[in-house]
């Protein structure tokens, strides 16, 4: 297969790992990353908070080799802020800065960053300016269809992108006022795919290898990414790449899926402390736990999780029984 680039960043595959708020941290980053992920984006990093020097945002930034190349994704509303913010950011030295333009949560849309962005299709040319001006790596862009069913506008807001300089556009095919239930429009994406010269990523419901060779094939998009489906199953990637290439996908047992829960729990740990991690391991484990007998269970016993020696008497308990 032949390599794909954004910019002059070589990407490891194609099939890529989404940003997401309170999931995709550094340990499930480098996770994913050796599974066969070929790119990955932090967590939105707030360009305002940025400017305060938040001691929790310096620390979404952290990056390491094992998870490169990575993006780290900000967000914002003000031109300037956003290329102060840019600058900042490349002290971690990412291989691209990604914006935002695509979260629907009131808390970022309401204050005019995220996908209210779309709404205002001259800032949006302003922004990625002040962001590509600062930045000697690619800048990339994540929007969504548009606004709403009456203002669909990805179209628009991709050249506008493209112009002011960015190197490549993930299109998350829903609507903001869509959120993240509807079935996703992949002829918007594909639209988009041919209104610009740049790499186009198409984003929403990618959950098999068959599913992302389906929407490659529909959007014309060599580039998938990949958020939701890939919780407690990094192995995804790998099977996308195996099926991509013409080979049988893998799937791992119930003891690998175990030792990997245990593996990425045990990362949160040692990069966030044990009781931030253990608190948010109670969310993230349940992806592992999809299609296991009595999962519901599973799920409640997740919610109890308090220290890192309560995963591996989870782990042995699934096991044994
Ligand atoms: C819990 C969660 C957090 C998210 N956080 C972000 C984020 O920080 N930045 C962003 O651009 N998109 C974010 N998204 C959107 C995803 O990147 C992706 O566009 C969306 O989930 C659709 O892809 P999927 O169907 O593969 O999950 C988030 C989605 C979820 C479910």
């Amino acid at each position: 297969m032949t390599e794909a680039f954004i910019g002059s960043v070589v990407l490891r595959s194609r099939a890529l790992l989404a940003p997401m708020a309170g999931v995709s941290d550094r340990a499930y980053r480098e996770l994913c990353m050796e599974h066969g992920a070929g790119y990955c984006v932090s967590e939105m990093v707030s360009s305002k908070a940025l400017s305060f020097q938040s001691k929790k945002s310096e620390e979404l930034m952290v990056i390491s080799d094992i998870e490169r190349p990575c993006g780290i994704q900000i967000f914002g509303d003000e031109p300037s802020c956003m290329a102060d913010a840019a600058v900042h950011a490349m002290k971690n030295k990412p291989d691209i800065i990604d914006i935002n333009m695509g979260c629907p949560a009131p808390k970022i849309s309401g204050s005019g960053s995220g996908s209210a962005l779309m709404r205002k299709p001259e800032l949006v040319g302003e922004i990625v300016r002040a962001v590509t001006a600062v930045c000697d790596i690619p800048v990339t862009v994540k929007i969504r269809k548009g606004w709403d069913d009456g203002s669909v506008n990805a179209v628009e807001i991709a050249k506008i992108c493209e112009r002011a300089g960015a190197a490549a556009i993930t299109v998350h095919g829903r609507t903001r006022m869509q959120y993240y239930k509807p079935p996703v429009d992949y002829d918007i994406i594909r639209q988009v795919r041919e209104s610009v010269q740049i790499p186009v990523i198409a984003n929403g419901d990618v959950d098999s290898a068959q599913k992302a060779k389906e929407v490659m094939e529909r959007t014309g998009c060599a580039l998938v990414m990949i958020g939701r489906a890939s919780l407690g199953n990094p192995w995804l990637f790998e099977q996308i790449n195996s099926y991509l290439s013409g080979e049988q996908p893998y799937f791992p047992t119930l003891e690998e899926k175990l030792d990997t829960m245990v593996k990425q729990v045990g990362k949160m740990v040692e990069y966030k402390g044990e009781y931030i991690a253990m608190r948010q391991a109670r969310k993230l484990v349940v992806g592992y736990f999809k299609g296991m007998k009595g999962a519901a269970s599973l799920r409640n016993e997740a919610g109890k999780l308090s220290t890192l020696d309560d995963i591996y008497k989870l782990r042995n308990r699934i096991l044994n029984t």
